[in-house]
């Protein structure tokens, strides 16, 4: 038996026993050590996601861990091994992976979502999914990885060049890791976040930010461009307002990324897409380049993935801190210590 972290109906999370499947050919078993709580786990938690998910369901897809055991002809991996896992399994043959877009798969099984997740002690992957950790980086920033691969994924979709001015919405994880891959390919970036303890956060990290509230965007921008509008904005927030921030802020033939989920159809205004030529780009996930540039980053200190967590919880905890998350508390990125470790010293 393994502890777990489970949710069971809209706002309604528990910890309990669950079995661990014993790897079976091709698969590792691998024992988490932390594991993120991300936004999309959030619009699980609030129910958003129940036609999608089938309670009772392991959270988690946002983590670090050491390899516990390797199934039978299973090659490359040895117990006591750091990985990360890239969450995607896909059928590889319908017309989406076929035409090489493996991570978006018609059938997509998307690990933590879809099947069982990372929030439990022993966790059972196929041997495919895992990436080797360097030894030189700690467990709980490599947590980050998966989150910084989004954004290396999203900042390539948006196809972010040198000296281009680009807005991010939403100065969540996401949206601050955007803004920092962002940087590294030489853009200037600013963030457009809500919170005033995540716009400190953001300006601990040289990012510079506005208020939406407090402050007018548009015209900001207007000043910021000399009248040209941002040549791409990045909609990470999930709110109406933050889409509708994203669209006027672009300059003529801007290019809009659309990263947050929006579990509602949104109204768009679409004449600013024609009078400006805008371009809408959908970024969904990554692929495995995406997530081994994100390793390197976090490995290097590129990105400083330290300075994102906000605080590591035992796996107990992680009900309350969802909801700490979910009420728009001080915090930026929470962790969930899985070690068995955690779990001993809370017993
Ligand atoms: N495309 C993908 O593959 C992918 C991957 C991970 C997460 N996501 C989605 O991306 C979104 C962001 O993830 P996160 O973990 O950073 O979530 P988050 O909820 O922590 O961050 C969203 C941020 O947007 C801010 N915000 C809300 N309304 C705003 C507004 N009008 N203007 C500016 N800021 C506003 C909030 O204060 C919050 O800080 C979520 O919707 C998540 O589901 C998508
Ligand atoms: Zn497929």
């Amino acid at each position: 038996m393994t502890r777990a972290v489970r949710y069971i109906a809209a706002r309604t999370l528990d910890t309990a026993p669950v079995k661990s499947l014993p790897p079976g050919p091709g698969e590792v078993e691998v024992a988490p050590a932390y594991v993120g709580i991300c936004g999309t786990d959030l619009h699980i938690f609030h129910g958003d996601m129940d036609a999608r998910v089938h309670a009772p369901a392991v959270l988690g897809h946002e983590m670090s861990g050491r390899v516990v055991r390797v199934g039978p002809d299973t090659e490359g991996w040895q117990p006591g091994d750091a990985v990360t896992v890239m969450p995607l399994r896909w059928d590889g043959t319908c017309p989406a992976c076929r035409a090489g877009h493996r991570h978006i798969c018609q059938h997509l099984d998307f690990i933590g979502i879809d099947s069982p997740g990372a929030m439990q002690q022993r966790w059972t992957v196929p041997a495919a999914t895992l990436l080797r950790l360097p030894d030189s980086v700690p467990l709980d920033r490599a947590a980050l990885v998966e989150p910084t691969a989004v954004a290396v994924h999203d900042v390539g979709r948006a196809e972010v060049r040198g000296g281009e001015r680009v807005v991010v919405v939403g100065g969540g994880p996401v949206g601050l890791l955007i803004a920092l891959v962002a940087r590294t390919v030489g853009a200037e970036v600013r963030v457009v976040e809500l919170s005033a303890h995540r716009r400190l956060l953001a300006g601990k990290l040289g990012l510079a930010t506005w208020d939406p509230a407090e402050q007018n965007v548009p015209e900001l921008v207007r000043e910021w461009t000399g009248d040209a509008g941002a040549d791409v904005a990045f909609e990470v927030s999930g709110a109406a307002a933050g889409m509708d921030t994203a669209v006027e802020v672009l300059g003529v033939r801007g290019r809009l990324c659309l990263v947050a989920i929006h579990p509602q159809h949104r109204e768009v205004n679409l004449h600013r897409f024609f009078w400006r030529e805008l371009t809408l780009v959908g970024a969904r996930l990554y692929d495995r380049s995406d997530f081994e540039r994100a390793v390197t980053l976090v490995a290097d200190g590129t990105i400083p993935a330290e300075q994102l967590i906000s605080k590591v919880v035992p796996l107990a905890e992680a009900p309350s801190a969802f909801e700490a998350l979910e009420s728009g508390g001080d915090v930026m990125k929470i962790l969930v210590d899985c070690t068995d470790e955690a779990e001993e010293a809370a017993v």
